[in-house]
């Protein structure tokens, strides 16, 4: 069994999922738990996580040093490499800041740590402070252009160092650097199942996970039964993406017709929105409830520019509606309880869903709701990844067109409009959405795509229009590539097809002046603007 220590990172949990598809079992903790767990649970090996803190912030979470000398194999990441360093008399400091790609080359491969690795290939960093001295005994592995002390180790005492993130899935070769520490932990339960994970390349994927998926389905099945129990009702947000589409049939699984699927158009979602969801659910069998809130969202979003306001009055807006349905049900005398949200893992943690992280934006979901409701929350995929939703959808017979499609925020295109929301401009967003999606479509490449919208960034520019002078909204075109949601890069569109959209779009939408393209990774960018 591995420990996690969770300094706050944004991808504490998704350490905690690679080294699962390791075979090893772990146990995410908080800081100040660690003498105790140790204690307790004997741990094969401890990883240190990122987080946003600096080491030399006065309350920055810290540990007690002693860990170091207990002999147990260390893995320091990011934050968790600094806070070694800081407490074995390194020196750390605000140093040169690195979000996204890095190259990295190894200089000395003599290490069990970077068995199998090539000599050079692509990391991700995040980082604010850097290493400029380390402790006594420890030795460079590898470098980056910025970080000469990019993975580091003492290999007499097994602690070990680094500045990226070997976790996220733009990293390359991560999951073996994680493998390779697992083995100089020396669990004994890792190399049981060593001989499956053999075979993988930078991906692991074993029979032993699709029999894993298997049996998650089952429980989350029989949590959601036991939660709910035997009388009470569930009505679901549904909004016909994945991961409420998914998070709907495990309940309907569950509990049957006392499932409820709720669609609320809000007059933000894409145009094909309601009639996708209404084919979904003639699939299942179920009617969904259609409720038209258009005029009154606008409403409540008039004069809002602030985008953490926005996804708070939308989520707001959601639950009252959703307990007024309640209440309606109730009179009715259907005992309606839970409410069920699609809610997956990289919402919670950009809401802040950790003791020691940060918050990023306020999901509407989660961090966007009222601090008191009516309604209990169920939330059965809270725990997992976008691409693990889209494995369970598979898993449960769900065709491509219901499983493959671009995820698209519960604030919809509120928050891909900087500033106000107004009808002009909501119809402009949209007007451009469609572009972009039937040019996409038109190069074959919407398939591939995971995620693309326009925003209307609210900046002004200057264009000359059949002569005259037109001072518009500059458009910025969004298209990216992920699979988690917790990094991602953007899509290397070619020109041609960006030279299409470009030209529709400022000659069909009104008083567009300007379109660019965002061409920053996650991190540092969020996918969405706001
Ligand atoms: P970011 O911008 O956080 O986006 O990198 C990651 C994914 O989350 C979606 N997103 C949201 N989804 N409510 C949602 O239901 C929200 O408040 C929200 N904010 C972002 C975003 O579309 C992307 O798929």
């Amino acid at each position: 069994m591995i420990i996690i220590v969770d300094f706050g990172s944004q991808t504490t949990h998704l350490i905690g999922r690679r080294i699962k598809e390791l075979g090893v079992e772990v146990r995410i903790i908080n800081p100040e738990e660690i003498l105790a767990k140790v204690k307790n649970d004997k741990p094969e090996g401890i990883i240190l996580s990122g987080g946003p803190s600096s080491v030399y912030e006065k309350n920055a979470p810290t540990i007690d040093p002693i860990i170091f000398t207990f002999g147990i194999p260390i893995l320091g990441i990011c934050y968790g490499l600094q806070l070694t360093a800081h407490l074995l008399g390194g020196r750390v400091v605000a140093g040169k800041k690195e979000y996204g790609p890095a190259e990295f080359r190894i200089q000395n491969s003599e290490f069990r740590i970077v068995d199998e690795l090539p000599q050079q290939f692509t990391v991700w960093m995040s980082h604010g402070d850097e290493v400029v001295r380390l402790p006594k005994g420890f030795k460079v592995i590898g470098s980056s252009d910025g970080v000469p002390f990019a993975f580091v180790e003492n290999s007499n005492k097994k602690i070990y160092g680094l500045q990226f993130h070997p976790e996220v899935e733009h990293t390359q070769h991560g999951l073996q650097m994680l493998k390779n520490f697992t083995e100089i932990c020396d669990l004994n339960n890792y190399f049981k199942h060593q001989n499956k994970v053999k075979d993988q390349k930078s991906k692991v994927k074993t029979t032993a996970q699709s029999l894993k998926l298997k049996n998650e389905i089952k429980e989350i099945k029989e949590k959601i039964k036991k939660t709910v129990g035997e009388k009470d009702y569930v009505i679901g947000a549904v909004s016909g993406g994945v991961d409420s589409t998914v998070a709907a049939i495990l309940t309907v699984k569950a509990v049957g017709k006392r499932f409820i699927p709720i669609f609320v158009n809000n007059g933000l979602m894409r145009d094909e929105t309601e009639e996708h969801l209404k084919k979904i659910f003639r699939k299942i069998k179920i009617k969904p409830i259609v409720i038209n809130a258009v005029g009154e969202m606008l409403k409540r979003l008039k004069g809002i520019t602030d985008p953490e306001q926005k996804r708070k009055i939308i989520g707001n807006f959601y639950i009252e509606i959703f307990e007024q349905e309640m209440k309606k049900f109730k009179a009715q005398k259907i005992p309606v309880r839970f409410l069920l949200q699609g809610t997956i893992y990289s919402d919670v943690i950009e809401s802040q869903g950790t003791k020691n992280a940060a918050k990023i934006k306020s999901h509407h979901n989660v961090g966007g709701l009222p601090s008191k409701m009516r309604l209990k929350l169920l939330e059965p995929l809270r725990h997992f990844y976008k691409d693990e939703v889209l494995e369970i959808g598979e898993k449960l017979g769900l065709p491509d067109e219901f499983v493959k499609r671009q995820p698209f925020p519960g604030p919809g295109y509120a928050i891909r409009i900087r500033g106000e929301v107004t009808t002009e401009r909501l119809l402009m967003e949209r007007q451009a959405d469609i572009i972009v999606l039937e040019e996409l479509k038109k190069a074959g490449i919407l398939k591939n795509v995971f995620l693309s919208f326009p925003v209307l960034t609210g900046a002004l520019s200057t264009a000359v229009k059949g002569d005259g002078r037109n001072f518009g909204e500059v458009v910025a075109i969004r298209v990216v590539e992920s699979k988690d949601i917790m990094t991602s890069v953007w899509t290397r569109l070619p020109y041609e097809v960006l030279q299409r959209m470009s030209s529709r779009i400022v000659n069909e939408v009104p008083n567009v002046s300007r379109v660019v393209y965002d061409i920053t990774t996650k991190p540092p960018a969020t996918m969405e603007w706001e």
